[in-house]
């Protein structure tokens, strides 16, 4: 275990858990906090024997936004400043080498809603609150919110959020495609390592591909995306999990991938 001054970094297996840990003020993304958290995904990123990252919360709160109190007095560029350093981390998130599962335990909140959103996908406990409350307070959302949340759950009905401030609950967030399962408070981070562990039993360089693939295709035209879907569908005949994989197959065994 790695504990940083406001995040916790546990392995089991090949499953790392990212825990924000200042619960005393939910959590909230001060500029130290954010810092840990790169850094924690940087030893992720670094770390071979880790094959998929889980990002949850200490105590009620998953992430209960950025800390206000931290940024009440900031000026323009400062703020500015800020908004890209948390822009930069959860870029970061969404774009390392391997798959990142959020574990919404509760408030997902401006920066906590945010930092949900440049997972690879959401598992929220029915306590789970998720919302941009940002306009509440004078601001936009400023990591990555106004861009993520229309791509996940359509224009209409993130801006309809973002104008709000609606707080919605966990079935809500399921109803409009923000997070992808709702489970009992008790039993979140069970059901998030067993989809992170079936995650890991696969081919680790093709689950990766897909995430690459995903990511690119999300961004640029179809025909780009599918050329880029060509490229790392070919790349995968050069691995030794692909030989392997489907070799099992045809033995009627199961694969024993290597990540090779
Ligand atoms: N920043 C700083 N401190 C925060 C905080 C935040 N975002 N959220 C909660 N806290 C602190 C509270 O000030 C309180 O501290 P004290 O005990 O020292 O008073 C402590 O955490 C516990 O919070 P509450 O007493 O408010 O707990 P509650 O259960 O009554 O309410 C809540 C929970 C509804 C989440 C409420 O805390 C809340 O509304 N928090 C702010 C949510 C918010 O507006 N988030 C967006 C921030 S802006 C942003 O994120 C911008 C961006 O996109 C980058």
């Amino acid at each position: 275990m790695v504990e940083l001054a406001n995040v916790l970094l546990e392995k089991e297996g090949n499953i790392a858990v990212l825990t924000v840990n200042r619960p005393k003020a939910l959590n909230a993304l001060n500029a130290d906090t954010l810092n840990d958290i790169d850094k924690a995904v940087d030893m992720v990123a670094a770390d071979a024997e880790v094959d998929v990252l889980i990002i949850t919360g200490a105590g009620k709160a998953f992430v209960a936004g950025a800390d206000i109190t931290f940024m009440q007095p900031l000026n323009a560029m400062e703020g500015r400043a800020f908004g890209m350093l948390g822009q930069r981390v959860f870029r970061k998130i969404e774009t390392l080498d391997k798959p990142v599962i959020a574990a919404v335990n509760g408030f997902a909140l401006g920066g906590g809603c945010e930092l949900a959103m440049c997972c690879d996908f959401r598992i929220a406990s029915d306590a789970a609150k998720f919302g941009q409350p940002e306009v509440g307070l004078g601001i936009t959302p400023g990591y990555g919110g106004t861009q993520r949340l229309p791509r996940l759950v359509g224009e209409g009905m993130a801006k309809e959020l973002c104008y709000t401030a609606d707080i919605i609950d966990a079935n809500e967030a399921l109803r409009i495609g923000l997070v992808n399962h709702v489970v009992p408070a008790d039993e979140l981070m069970d059901y998030a390592k067993k989809v992170a562990k079936k995650i890991a039993s696969k081919g680790q360089i093709a689950v990766r591909f897909c995430k690459k693939a995903i990511n690119e295709g999300m961004q640029t035209d179809i025909d780009r995306g599918m050329t880029f879907e060509a490229d790392l569908f070919g790349l995968c005949f050069a691995t030794e999990d692909q030989k392997e994989g489907m070799k099992a197959f045809i033995d009627k065994r199961k694969p024993e991938f290597k990540g090779k």
